[in-house]
């Protein structure tokens, strides 16, 4: 038999008959005192039962796992799924797996090896802050403050590893935790806006005890049932404290503002290759990508297209296009090929040769190794 949570029984009656039931104090779907505090004991009955198991978690009412591992997960977290995540962390962990050993790491080992999770710059951030806790003696502090001003720690990472890893209550305040909390309040607000109050309002809910399993408490919520699409309300423990489950329209929350167009910009990459070998640099440490194994191109970023001259007279043909998203334009990004034959001037470009074979584990970032792709498809030259 399915279990069911503590007042599920009761709470499905009041959400499938909701004339039925007679409005009570307690019950109401304002902000009130008694609701945020109700709202808690709701939702971690609900988590003791339905917590996801991941990787960097402890289960439900366990100490923490170690601060270290916390703080890796949600600095690896922004952005990126838990799906993609789980297999950084674990090779994070396994080979860096104190914030001593990754504060003593090679900087451009610990660029190849974030290849593939994107936002380089919290890879930069990440290291930058293990040297930080690594020089202050090896212990992360548990106080929002302290926390704040570590490099790559904003408001949500700071909270999470407070409330995570020391239990203190913060509010944790991500996507998922927005779209929950819009809803419970029926904010009508859009969100740029709505985003000033939400920190308030989930401190409000946030409990004494077990702030850490609320907060991601929280996120599963949002993740399995408080869904973008579809919400699932009938299966929602919160669905009896909730404004915008009772107007019949969860989904119109959180209200978006139009998102302007992202501008498109165009580039090339360029593909040197001979025999089974080809030509990879290293871009400048700072900026787009900044320190990340690539193919030589022609200076593209979020403002202009690229515009510098091909590292050498040619000839080229277009061997492809990568169409590739970033957060703020898109790139259509044209794979120059090297069909020419000046092989004295080839050997004296910077880079590195790469045999094809390892090109996939060179620690290249995901445009540019799907640029390679295209590039090694084109065979072998010579
Ligand atoms: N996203 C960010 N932090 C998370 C966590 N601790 N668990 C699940 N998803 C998350």
């Amino acid at each position: 038999m399915r279990q069911i949570w503590p007042g599920q029984a009761e709470q499905v009656y009041r959400v499938c008959f909701p004339s039925r039931v007679r409005p009570c104090h307690s019950r109401r779907v304002r902000a009130s005192g008694e609701r945020d505090a109700a709202i808690p004991a709701a939702l971690l009955a609900w988590y003791d039962l339905h917590a996801r198991k991941l990787p960097w978690r402890a289960p439900p009412g366990l100490p923490p796992p170690d601060p270290y591992s916390v703080w890796l997960s949600e600095i690896m977290l922004q952005q990126t799924t838990t799906a993609a995540v789980a297999p950084y962390f674990a090779a994070f962990t396994a080979r860096w797996p104190t914030v001593e050993t990754l504060a003593a790491a090679d900087e451009a080992e610990v660029m190849a090896a974030w290849a593939g999770l994107g936002y380089y710059a919290r890879a930069r951030n990440l290291i930058a802050c293990a040297r930080a806790v690594a020089a202050g003696g090896g212990h992360f502090p548990r106080m929002l403050e302290g926390l704040r001003a570590l490099p790559g720690l904003g408001a949500y990472t700071a909270a999470a590893v407070a409330a995570i890893a020391f239990g203190e209550r913060a509010a944790v305040v991500d996507a998922n935790v927005e779209r929950v909390v819009t809803r419970l309040d029926a904010i009508a607000v859009p969100l740029p806006l709505a985003r000033k109050t939400l920190p308030a309002r989930v401190l409000a809910m946030t409990p004494e005890v077990r702030p850490g399993d609320f907060a991601q408490a929280m996120m599963d919520l949002g993740a399995a049932v408080c869904t973008v699409r579809r919400p699932r309300c009938l299966a929602c423990p919160l669905a009896a404290f909730c404004a915008g489950f009772r107007e019949g329209d969860s989904e119109r929350y959180p209200v978006k503002p139009p998102k302007p167009d992202k501008p498109a910009r165009t580039g090339h990459a360029y593909w040197i290759a001979r025999g089974d070998q080809a030509l990879l640099v290293t871009r400048p440490g700072t900026g787009l990508l900044g320190g990340m194994r690539a193919l030589p191109d022609d200076g593209w970023n979020a403002r202009t297209d690229g515009a510098l001259p091909p590292p050498l007279p040619g000839p080229w043909r277009i061997g492809g296009t990568i169409q590739h998203s970033f957060t703020h334009f898109s790139l259509s990004l044209h794979l120059a090929v090297y069909s020419g034959s000046d092989w004295a001037s080839v050997a004296a470009l910077p880079g590195a040769w790469w045999p094809f074979g390892q090109i996939e584990s060179a620690g290249l970032p995901t445009l540019f190794l799907k640029a390679a792709r295209l590039g090694m498809a084109q065979g072998e030259t010579e």
